[in-house]
């Protein structure tokens, strides 16, 4: 007789076929749940004590028996058994092994359904705290960054062709935005991976007069699960945190599709530390951006557990299924992936060179004052659309000749409009299309050096 059959031996008459005992076993994966396992287990063996269902002298070796084992596994001698199924059994059993029929006594009024509910429960809410810390270093990276970037010019794109001057500071605040909405979603999440399931037994809840605001509180949760059902079943709380995960993941692919282009030769915008790149085995002149290509390709891994959550979750009917055992390889791989990201790129960004000759060259090269033109001739009177077509024009002309509008002479600017006078080449400047930008949002340096400013009482504001 195996050992997990064993737990369930009155029922069967065989025991379980070898593959089927490796096709249904979580332990290769699930014992990571231990540490919050057993911390789970505790609370209930206080509350069966609390409420008179558990003696003290067996909660005071369920205790010692637990300590025991957590100590173990601390220090890799606890032997994991594929016999003994899951994390929980595997515990459990380890449990009555050193203090015999109390071992026994801990799942009163309890179930695995809501056992392990309770602990992916508690091991997110660990794994999102960690993920936000992440953010906050990427955030105070992008800010070191665009403080010093206020006033660095470089070409800002639209269809990425060149579309008007921005600083190089404003493009790094962008990115900063967008974290803050992923460390946003983060705190929305972890409200509703917060309660607690634990009560709910196998799915009805459980004939004992147990308290389950006791455990809730030991455990730090903000509540329980109002349904006993619901409670054992869904994991749209693990849905949810997949999806704000991949959408850290989409943001962070986005900025390493920029490095990675701004590091080509083409651009020759930044140069990225050379502790984040690697050579060609074959090409010696090779410095190729590995990290940033690896994060745009690790975001496609976790939307894919984002799928597989989705897809694991449509078709069960209430209550448990055995299906939910599958949720814990994408929610342990998404929780990896993205730490070992954020801490990459956290350290990453502090090392990227910023070529400022590079930036600006590619800034003058493309007519990105054009717009700022056409807003001249309307601030002196001529209709937007109408100004349009005239800078259009001149556009045209200095393609041409090979130049760019300021390089054009003032009497061939008055051609395509005589409202242009002298002051038109401070209009075309880089540094007078910037500074004109200078509104709340807006890429003019003082606007970007605010906007730093701004977001550093943000965030000081909210650290503990
Ligand atoms: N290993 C299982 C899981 O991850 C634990 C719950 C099993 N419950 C059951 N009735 N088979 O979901």
């Amino acid at each position: 007789m195996d050992k997990a059959s064993g737990t369930w031996s009155g029922r069967f008459s065989e025991p379980v076929d070898e593959l089927v005992k490796r096709y249904t076993a979580s332990i290769p994966f699930d014992y990571r749940l231990a540490e919050v396992d057993i911390k789970g287990s505790l609370a209930h063996a206080r509350m069966l004590n609390h409420v008179g269902v558990l003696d003290a002298e067996d909660l005071a070796d369920i205790e010692r028996g637990m300590g025991e084992i957590l100590s173990e596994i601390r220090s890799g001698r606890f032997e994991w058994s594929l016999d003994l199924e899951d994390v929980h059994l595997n515990i459990e059993k380890a449990l009555t092994a050193k203090i015999g029929d109390a071992g026994k006594r801990l799942h009163t009024g309890r179930s695995r359904n809501d056992q392990v509910a309770t602990d992916i429960r508690l091991y997110l809410r660990d794994a999102v705290d960690r993920i936000q810390e992440g953010i906050r270093a990427c955030q105070d990276s992008l800010l070191n960054l665009a403080e010093r970037h206020a006033s660095t010019v470089m070409p800002g794109f639209t269809h990425l062709q060149v579309a008007q001057p921005v600083t190089f500071g404003h493009h790094m605040m962008a990115y900063f935005e967008m974290l803050e909405r992923d460390h946003e979603r983060l705190a929305d999440a972890r409200k509703r991976i917060n309660r607690l399931p634990l009560g709910a037994a196998a799915l009805a809840g459980t004939s004992y007069p147990i308290d389950r605001e006791i455990v809730a509180r030991e455990l730090g949760f903000d509540g329980v699960c109002e349904n006993s059902l619901d409670a054992v079943s869904d994991r749209d709380f693990a849905i949810e945190f997949t999806s704000a995960a991949s959408q850290v993941m989409v943001h962070f692919s986005r900025l390493s599709e920029e490095l990675i282009l701004w590091m080509s030769p083409r651009f020759g915008f930044i140069d990225l530390a050379d502790r984040f790149c690697t050579g060609s085995s074959i090409m010696p002149q090779k410095k190729n951006p590995d990290v940033p290509e690896l994060v745009r390709g690790k975001a496609g891994r976790v939307f894919g557990h984002l799928t597989a959550l989705l897809t694991l979750m449509k078709g069960q009917p209430l209550a448990y299924n055995k299906d939910n055992q599958e949720d814990k390889e994408p929610l342990f791989d998404t929780v990896d992936t993205l730490l070992d990201t954020l801490k990459i790129y956290a350290d990453m960004l502090t090392g990227i060179r910023v070529k400022p000759d590079s930036m600006r060259q590619a800034a003058n090269e493309g007519y990105s004052t054009a717009t700022d033109l056409a807003d001249y001739l309307v601030k002196k009177g001529l209709p937007f659309r109408d100004a349009h077509e005239a800078v259009a024009r001149a556009v045209r002309a200095a393609e041409a000749k090979n130049c760019d509008l300021a390089g054009l002479p003032l009497a061939e600017l008055q051609g395509f409009s005589p409202l242009v006078s002298e002051d038109v080449f401070a209009v075309l400047t880089l540094e007078g299309s910037l500074a004109a930008r200078n509104h709340a949002g807006g890429t003019a340096p003082e606007q970007v050096r605010a906007a730093v400013v701004r977001a550093r009482e943000r965030l000081a504001s909210t650290r503990p």
